[in-house]
């Protein structure tokens, strides 16, 4: 089968379009023909050498899966050949999506939403299974509460904003202005322009300085360690980025806050969920742009630069 691997790491340019042997799934597997997959920072931060103990080379990346099942394991019984179904492989643990076939656990695995087409089905399983384990598992989100999403113009942030809504939640953002549009039509109540006001400030008088009940942090750095400045008593935080520098929680402690931290799991049910909200209406991911599996190093390029223009996520159609 074909596939993108990385023999090396290192920039866009890394990637080869290589033959490799196709998949043979084991008991309790399911083979999967890809018929899209979609690029996260995770992907690039993996091809640039950030986890080099974590990702034996050569390796396959990708994230997310949206397929056709043309082949069961020993003892499946959950899916059958011509199944649709999407999943987020298993992270650091075995080749990911970036090729035209996939072998996975059919407890990771679950049926496609019938209303996403297979490039908005790849665009919401790592994103989405992100967004519900922060708002619903970790933070316990609750109907009336407030809540600010720092980047709701990104791949997590777009979701958690529809994931929000549909819950009952009041939908503070941070994006930039050109993105004002956009947030509002996923569903936020105000946005603020991160790049020109200072979002404490404006998250206090948005709130009557009372604070928000929960943040969700994609961003990190110092916009996580000002977060606690807008929780309110009793706060919840709950960030989806790796945090390299010490944090002074002094101001959290002041809250009584709750700090959580994830780092996305798979399973079947979390999937279910999604596509409850799907099939409700009540969520939808946005795809922003598309590259076939070919042009994997160009998506990549724009993912990673600055001012890319993009809004929700880049979706790679495999066939
Ligand atoms: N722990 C986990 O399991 C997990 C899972 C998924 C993602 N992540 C991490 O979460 C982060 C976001 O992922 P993603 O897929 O949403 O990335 P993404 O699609 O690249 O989105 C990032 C968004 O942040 C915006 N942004 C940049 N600086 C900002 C700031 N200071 N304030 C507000 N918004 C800002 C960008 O918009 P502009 O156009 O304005 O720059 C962009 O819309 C990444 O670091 C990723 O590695 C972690």
């Amino acid at each position: 089968m074909k596939a993108i691997t990385l023999n090396t790491f290192g920039g866009p340019d890394a990637f080869e379009l290589s033959e490799v042997p196709k998949p043979v799934p084991g008991a309790g597997q399911v083979l999967v023909r890809v018929h899209a997959t979609s690029i996260n920072p995770l992907d690039y931060q993996v091809r640039r050498g950030d986890y080099p103990d974590l990702v034996p080379l050569p390796a396959i990346t990708g994230h997310d899966v949206s397929g056709v099942v043309e082949e069961i394991g020993a003892g499946v019984t959950a899916f059958a050949p011509g199944d649709e179904v999407w999943y987020t492989p298993q992270i650091f643990d075995g080749p990911g999506s970036y090729a035209e076939y996939h072998v996975a656990a059919e407890s990771i695995i679950g049926k496609k939403p019938a209303t996403l087409s297979h490039l908005e089905a790849a665009s919401l399983t790592l994103v989405g299974g992100t967004a519900w384990e922060a708002l619903v598992v970790r933070a316990g989100l609750r109907v009336g509460e407030s809540i600010l999403i720092h980047g709701g113009a990104g791949g997590v942030g777009h979701v958690a904003i529809q994931l929000a809504k549909a819950i009952g939640a009041r939908v503070i953002t941070t994006v930039r202005e050109a993105n004002f549009d956009f947030a509002r039509s996923m569903g936020a109540d105000v946005v603020i322009d991160y790049a020109k006001e200072d979002y404490v400030a404006a998250v206090m008088r948005e709130t009557a300085g009372q604070g928000v009940d929960v943040v969700f942090d994609t961003i990190g750095g110092d916009t996580l360690a000002r977060s606690p400045d807008v929780l309110a008593q009793l706060g919840r935080l709950v960030s989806i980025v790796d945090i390299a520098q010490p944090q002074n929680l002094i101001n959290a402690w002041g809250k009584n806050a709750s700090y959580h931290f994830v780092f996305t799991r798979q399973n079947r049910g979390k999937l279910d969920e999604l596509s409850a909200l799907v099939e409700r209406g009540q969520l939808r991911p946005h795809v922003g742009a598309t590259y076939s599996l070919a042009d994997i190093a160009l998506a990549h390029a724009r993912l990673e630069s600055a001012n890319n223009g993009l809004r929700g996520k880049i979706a790679i159609a495999v066939v």
